[in-house]
């Protein structure tokens, strides 16, 4: 650990009224869909007028703290703090600030607001870095508008080339090339990948998104992998017809199929007995959606997680198994479409060791663990060796507009990141 490093400040009242302003950037949600719950509800959809605004304020406060600022053409963007030693490999930090719809306030927030700061403290203690310290702002780590999760990061670390990501569009048809165009991000989305040796290291601040933290009386959780996510959609065709009319016996419901299905990913998942282990069908379209009328078509989103990829993908063949039994059963038919299948990622012993040291410094109590939720430093992971912070969540409470971190816990999150970056950005 830096021995040149003073006592660090970290003004967590300013920086939480910074989130505070940040959430106030929202695309709204229908009052009928949103839950009666304390909290800000937060929806920032990528390329959505939320998200240019709220880029905007963040650019403003990087700016202030003295940071350079620049986009790639996909809209990831890297606030730099200059390092003294010219040509060595920066040092990076950051996460997302696009929020899924119904949202809180804090998820991914935390880790660029939080970034910011981080470099406002290091700055205010008259630290000088070596190394470059970069804040990356990720453009949609959230899966919302293309289907496909940490874009940004993907595309910056070589996972997703250019060629696959002109061909992602959204709901409404528009391609991601009009839409990040439209948002004023230019250049070739050829260029989004780094060039090897652009990162010296990467730590994300993150919120837990879970219980553990809060349950044992920990302020800081040290990552030590990043679950594997696979996600796919499922199509269940059947035959429609009038409820009324259509007699029991002959019907192949696509409902009724889709409602087995559900039920087996559940049972996969909790067949491992590994509570890293989980499965989700989130999305559940029914088609025509009448009262009145027997379903023909359901289009399911399934999303499957764990640390270990052949646990995750054994899983993945109990599924595919449970919906042959059901199509061949139900006179069905199930497709199936990849949207990703990612491996997991491990941090890297060195950045794990400098985050421990943090907490030592800092006399907060931490604990390693794994997160099962995916950040954009699974995809870091594939260039440069990374870590992650956690600080705990009200109630391991997340993706929820009742979402909630306290003040101090942010702060030590600051401290503890501030540290890491002091650490790794004086490295030779
Ligand atoms: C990220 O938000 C995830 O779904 O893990
Ligand atoms: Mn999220
Ligand atoms: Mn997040």
């Amino acid at each position: 650990m830096v021995s040149v490093l003073g006592r660090l400040e970290v003004d967590s009242r300013r920086l939480v009224m910074e989130l505070v302003r940040l959430a106030m950037f929202s695309d709204g949600v229908e009052e009928a869909g949103a839950e009666a719950v304390d909290g800000v509800a937060v929806t920032r959809v990528v390329f959505g007028p939320a998200d240019g605004a709220a880029r905007g304020m963040v650019e403003e406060l990087a700016r202030e703290a003295g940071l350079s600022v620049r986009s790639d053409a996909v809209g990831n963007t890297f606030f730099c703090w200059e390092g003294t030693e010219a040509g060595l490999a920066a040092v990076a930090t950051g996460s997302h600030i696009d929020a899924i719809p119904n949202a809180g306030m804090y998820d991914g927030t935390v880790g660029v607001l939080g970034a910011i700061a981080a470099v406002r403290a290091l700055k205010g203690s008259g630290f000088q870095p070596r190394r470059s310290i970069e804040v990356i702002l990720f453009t949609s780590e959230e899966p919302t508008r293309f289907g496909i999760g940490c874009l940004g990061s993907r595309m910056l670390a070589g996972v997703l080339s250019s060629w696959d990501a002109v061909k992602l569009r959204d709901q409404d048809g528009l391609s991601l090339e009009e839409l990040r165009v439209e948002a004023g991000f230019a250049g070739e989305l050829g260029e989004v990948q780094v060039k090897p040796g652009s990162y010296a290291g990467f730590v994300e601040l993150h919120i837990e998104q879970g219980p553990v933290l809060e349950r044992e009386g920990r302020q800081i959780g040290v990552v030590t992998a990043i679950a594997a996510p696979a996600s796919l959609r499922m199509r269940v065709e059947g035959e429609g017809g009038h409820a009324g009319a259509m007699l029991m016996p002959v019907r192949r419901d696509a409902l009724v199929a889709a409602a087995e299905i559900i039920q087996a990913v559940e049972s996969a998942a909790l067949a491992t007995g590994a509570q890293d282990t989980v499965a989700t069908v989130g999305m559940c379209d029914v088609f025509p959606g009448a009262v009145n009328s027997v379903p023909s078509r359901v289009e399911l989103s399934l999303d499957v997680r764990d640390i270990e990829l052949e646990r995750r993908d054994g899983v993945l063949q109990a599924i595919f198994a449970a919906c042959d039994e059901v199509a061949s059963r139900r006179r069905v038919k199930v497709k199936r479409e990849w949207v990703n299948a990612d491996a997991p990622s491990g941090c890297a012993p060195e950045v794990i060791a400098a985050v421990e040291s943090a907490c030592t410094a800092e006399g907060v109590r931490a604990r390693r663990m794994v997160s099962r939720a995916y950040h954009d430093t699974l995809f870091m992971a594939r260039i440069c060796p990374v870590g992650m912070v956690f600080v705990p969540c009200l109630g391991g409470v997340s993706h929820r507009p009742d979402e909630f971190v306290a003040e101090a816990e942010i702060a030590a999150g600051v401290r503890v990141l501030a540290r890491v970056l002091a650490e790794l950005s004086s490295r030779v």
